[in-house]
Parts: C-alpha cells; structure tokens; sequence
C-alpha cells in the first residue's frame, strides 16, 4: 500500500489492548481456519467459512468493501502475490496458498497471513516457503525499541538475497491501528526514506515479506482489478505478522500456541 507521509501513531496502553484483542481472534479465525487448507477445497469456501466466523463472533471482515474489494479474506495461489479474490479454483496437491486475513474488533484491526503447502510440493517450492516465513521473523527478531525500519527491510532482503530470491518492491507492510493502513510504511528491502522511521513504544505495524523464485516486479490483474501476480509467473511466498512495539521490544500479536513458531520447519 502506498501511503501519504504523516507521523505514525502511538498507541496508549488501553488502545494497545485493543489492538492485542482484535489481533487475538485474527490469529483464532487462522487456527479455525488451518484444517480445511486442504486439496479440493475452493478458496470461495475457505472466505466462506471466515466470513461466517467473523460474524458469529460479532466482528467485521476488514477487506470485505474495502475500496470495493469483493470478498473477506485474500488467497494467493502460487505465481500470485496478494490479493487473490477467493473463487472457484480448488487446491490442489502441489500447490501454495497464502491466507490474509483482516478483522475489525471494536474498532481496531488485525492483519495477518500464512503461506500453506498443499500435499507434496517440489523442494524448490519448499524451499521459498521456508526462507519467506525465516525472513519475517528475522525482521521481527532485529528490532529493540526505537530501531529504524530500515532495519526490517536490510535484514529481510539480505536474508532473500543469499537464497538467489527476490523482494517485492510494489506492496510493503504498513502501521495499523483504528485503520487498516497507516504510518510507517515497511518496505521488506533497505529503502533509505525508512531510516527516518523510528519504532518508539506505542507503534503497531505488519511485516510482511513477499519473496519471489524469479524477478520482484509485479503485475496487476486488469480484469478483476486486484489479484498481483509476479510478472514472470513464477512462484511468489508471504507471512505477516502484526507487531506492536513496546517498552520491553517487539511483541507479536497476530500469534497463537498453533501453526507455525519461529523457528518451525516446513515439510
Ligand atoms: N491484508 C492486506 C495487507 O496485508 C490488505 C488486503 S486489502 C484487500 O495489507 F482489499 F485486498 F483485502
Ligand atoms: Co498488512
Ligand atoms: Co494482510
């Protein structure tokens, strides 16, 4: 998301709460979600069953209208790096999946997003999943209270780099809060604008790394206006967490006891 250059936002310990809770059933709407990623499920069930979840709970689907987007949640199948509108393709055995998910708690958003692998996949698919989902808790696990995002972006592209892969360039993480994207934007390479972007307590964001096998430019999708895929069609994998920054360091929100931990090897 590109966005215009305004101070971040400090959040006060009550609206920090409100950020944990709303990023707290994010992360549960990922765990309810986790077991039907499976083959032979469409990704318009997959929205389905969020939607439905989200609602039963009394809480809204952030990307649902979202400037006209039509569905409540986002699946990037393989050569696609974001905002894949759910639809009737089913997945299949071979295949990756990217989950971003959005909610709207009393106000306050939670973002984050998941690459599934669908069977077996090829170890050079593997492979990008694994370095993709190490490179967002390398961006993570550099940051101490008052640290640049620059640093995200350094760490996070050398990280891709020593692998031969690429970073997108054209979509970055983003501050959150009472809106879905505010300052700073996090760009996932060391763009030198970031250096003045300083993460004080009180500053929530994503991270969101999107690596592709191939070149970093992207193309967006003329008919339905969203869906980007890499430009060469080649593979492209993402993990998101929403990171409030605190007194203590960085504290991870969008994260549950299930799916992946840091340090978790994909298989
Ligand atoms: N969840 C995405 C992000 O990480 C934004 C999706 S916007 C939508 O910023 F409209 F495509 F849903
Ligand atoms: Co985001
Ligand atoms: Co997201």
């Amino acid at each position: 998301m590109k966005l215009a250059k305004r101070p971040p936002v400090y959040k006060t310990p009550q609206e920090r709460d409100g950020l944990r809770t709303a990023s707290r059933f994010n992360a549960e709407l990922m765990d309810y979600l986790r077991p039907f990623v499976k083959p032979g499920i469409s990704t318009e069930e997959l929205d389905k069953l969020a939607h439905e979840y989200t609602l039963s709970h009394g809480h809204t689907p952030a990307c649902l209208g979202y400037k006209g987007y039509p569905k409540s949640i986002c699946t990037s199948i393989n050569e696609v790096v974001c905002h894949g509108i759910p639809g009737k393709m089913l997945l299949k055995e071979g295949d990756i999946v990217n989950l971003d998910l959005t909610t709207i708690v009393d106000g306050w958003y939670g973002d984050q997003s998941e690459t599934f692998i669908i069977g077996e996949i090829p170890d050079q698919t593997l492979k990008l999943v694994q370095v993709t989902f190490d490179s967002l808790y390398l961006g993570i696990r550099t940051l101490k209270p008052n640290s640049s995002v620059f640093e995200i972006g350094k760490v996070i592209f050398d990280h891709a780099s020593k692998f031969g892969y690429s970073v997108v360039r054209d979509y970055q993480g983003h501050g959150i809060g009472k809106q879905f994207h505010q300052e700073p934007g996090v760009p996932h390479f060391p763009h030198p604008s970031s250096q003045n972007d300083i993460l004080k307590p009180g500053v929530c964001f994503t991270i969101e790394p999107m690596l592709n096998l191939g070149g970093y430019e992207t193309s967006l999708d003329r008919a339905d206006g969203w869906t980007v895929r890499t430009r060469d069609r080649m593979l492209s994998a993402q993990f998101e967490h929403t990171i409030l920054m605190t007194e203590d360091g960085p504290e991870i929100l969008t994260l549950t006891k299930n799916g992946p931990q840091e340090g978790h090897k994909f298989e």
